[in-house]
């Protein structure tokens, strides 16, 4: 029986993937899962892994690239109030993760608990976020996590704190498959003195990045002491098209898209900057978002 018939209500088989990423483009998923309880999700986990399907988890899309053949497996996505609630205890937000980021910021700054607010901009939901210690040069997710409540593959729940947690530059310790709830530790504060200070660090971004258009975020990792966006820039690819597809003219390490744009186009991309990079720096370029 597959997973579909297993869970009627909550399975849709080949769902199109391109309108749930920001990149938009790429194929189907062979079953899309919108649990909405925990109970269901893990009964979902343990049949996937009695079955033998691979189980993703597709935060807000802003990550990933899907490959336009699709991608085999379960497709899990957390929607729905059990899974993105907000809650501010003191000085501490409890977030489903399935929350967006953007929303947990804004109630955070709401409330006078800071820091947060240097997350501006980034696009996703919270759980991402800090599965991929999200973040930039005021400041990374990680830095304030305390808690987090995982799922392994069977569907078992687990909660990871202390010294379990460790974050580097976009990576995290959390191994389980799903990120269920996140605990964060804030700094409180005047209210209006956070939002000034995000709004500065909002101008900043939106006059150096793409923030318009559809797009990924970063491609690529800054290699060690580098920004990835100034080897590509100097490599003479800003603004280059492949397709419907572009390395963004305001900042080299976007990839921007059109409508009609496929998965080849930015895979096509990513290829060519990669390789000019290190012909003519000699330095690899590491991929920052994930390719399913
Ligand atoms: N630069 C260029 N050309 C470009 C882009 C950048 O010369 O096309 C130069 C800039 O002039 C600047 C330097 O490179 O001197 C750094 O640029 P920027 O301040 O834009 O930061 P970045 O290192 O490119 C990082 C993060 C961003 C984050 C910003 C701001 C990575 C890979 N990128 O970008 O994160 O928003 O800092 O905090 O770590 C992401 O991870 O998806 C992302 C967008």
């Amino acid at each position: 029986m597959s997973l579909s018939d297993v869970f009627p209500e909550i399975v849709r088989p080949d769902e199109p993937l391109a309108p749930h990423t920001w990149l938009k483009v790429g194929g189907p998923a062979q079953y899309f899962v919108e649990p909405t309880s925990e109970a269901q999700l893990a009964a979902v986990l343990r049949h996937c892994r009695d079955e033998d399907i691979p189980v993703r988890v597709l935060g807000g899309g802003s990550n990933v690239l899907v490959r336009d053949e699709g991608v085999g497996g379960a497709v899990i996505h957390l929607v729905g109030e059990a899974f993105q609630s907000i809650r501010i205890e003191q000085n501490r937000v409890v977030a489903g993760a399935g929350a967006l980021l953007s929303h947990v910021i804004s109630e955070t700054v709401r409330a006078g608990l800071a820091g947060l607010e240097t997350l501006v901009g980034i696009p996703g939901t919270v759980g991402g976020a800090v599965k991929g210690n999200a973040g930039g040069r005021a400041g990374e997710i990680g830095q304030f996590v305390r808690r987090v409540v995982v799922l392994d593959r069977g569907g078992e729940r687990f909660v990871r704190e202390g010294d379990e947690l460790t974050f580097g530059y976009r990576t995290s310790s959390i191994a389980e498959p799903v990120i269920l709830e996140v605990e964060l530790e804030l700094q409180p504060g005047d209210p209006d003195q956070i939002t000034q200070r995000m709004r500065k660090l909002w101008i900043q971004k939106r006059a150096t990045q793409p923030l318009a258009h559809q797009s990924a975020g970063c491609i690529f990792k800054n290699p060690r002491g580098m920004s990835a966006g100034d080897l590509i820039e100097r490599a003479g690819l800003k603004g280059t098209r492949i397709g419907k597809a572009e390395i963004s003219d305001r900042h080299a390490n976007f990839i921007v898209t059109e409508p009609g744009a496929t998965s080849a186009d930015v895979l096509r991309l990513i290829e060519l900057a990669r390789s000019t990079v290190a012909e003519q720096f000699g330095v690899e370029l590491e991929l920052e978002i994930q390719i399913w």
